[in-house]
């Protein structure tokens, strides 16, 4: 056990999904898996492990923000062994091209500050994604009939932003989406030599105002998780 999991040794898998939600975590790891048991409920964070075509998989919740994710990540990684971690999440279109429901799958994740920041300091570090994933996600997605939009997205510290000048700076720089977790998760990775991968669905978009109501939302999280599934094991 861990200050915020309460799974026993040897009951995460070491390829984890990690939602925001954890009641997501709950609804994919008993729509996408077998043998499911819960791992982990220590404040209502639910954890998963069951299997996927005979491989072991966790499903766990993040929580929201680079804060949370951050601290879920740390012990997944570092006390239970989790080398295979993939975010599947909702994200905020910054480019016209992007439309509400595409999937985004996140080469970089650019942010203000993580909670790395403390460690890296002055420097500007660039989280990147776990190459041999993000291929392995764009292969599965294209087997699905879906074509994901690659590329840099921006890990924000807050939902209702006040930086109308950063996020057209951010969109003039090419940057398709923006949520909440991955440069965290990704700055994590790098540090502990595990892999990561964000996939993304769009649930709003901030030039257009539109926004995904929530069971629309739903129907689109089913496909991340067998594209997450898929690339975790090609
Ligand atoms: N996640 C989904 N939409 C978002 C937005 N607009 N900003 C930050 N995180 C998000």
């Amino acid at each position: 056990m861990t200050v915020h999991i309460g799974a026993k040794p040897g009951q995460i898998a070491e390829t984890v999904l990690l939602p925001g939600d954890p009641k997501r975590a709950e609804w994919a790891a008993h729509s996408f898996l077998e043998g499911v048991e819960l791992v982990n409920d220590v404040r209502g964070m639910l954890g998963y492990t069951g299997t996927w075509n005979g491989h072991r998989v966790t499903i766990h919740g993040s929580g929201m923000g680079m804060s949370s994710l951050s601290i879920y990540a740390n012990e997944l990684i570092r006390d239970y062994g989790a080398k295979t971690l993939v975010r599947i999440g909702s994200c905020g279109a910054m480019q016209a091209h992007v439309a509400l429901r595409d999937v985004v799958i996140a080469m970089t994740a650019s942010s203000i500050s993580t909670p790395s920041s403390a460690i890296l300091r002055e420097v500007n570090f660039a989280p990147c994604a776990d190459w041999g994933l993000l291929h392995a996600a764009v292969t599965a997605a294209k087997a699905r009939g879906v074509n994901p939009h690659v590329g840099g997205i921006y890990s924000s510290d807050t939902f209702y932003d006040e930086r109308p000048d950063l996020t057209e700076q951010m969109t003039r720089h090419g940057t398709l989406a923006v949520e909440m977790e991955a440069a965290e998760l990704y700055t994590l990775a790098a540090r502990h030599g595990a892999r990561a991968l964000a996939i993304l669905t769009v649930s709003d978009h901030l030039q257009t105002g539109e926004a995904l109501d929530s069971t629309a939302r739903e129907s689109s999280f089913g496909d991340m998780v067998e594209i997450a599934l898929m690339a975790a094991f090609p």
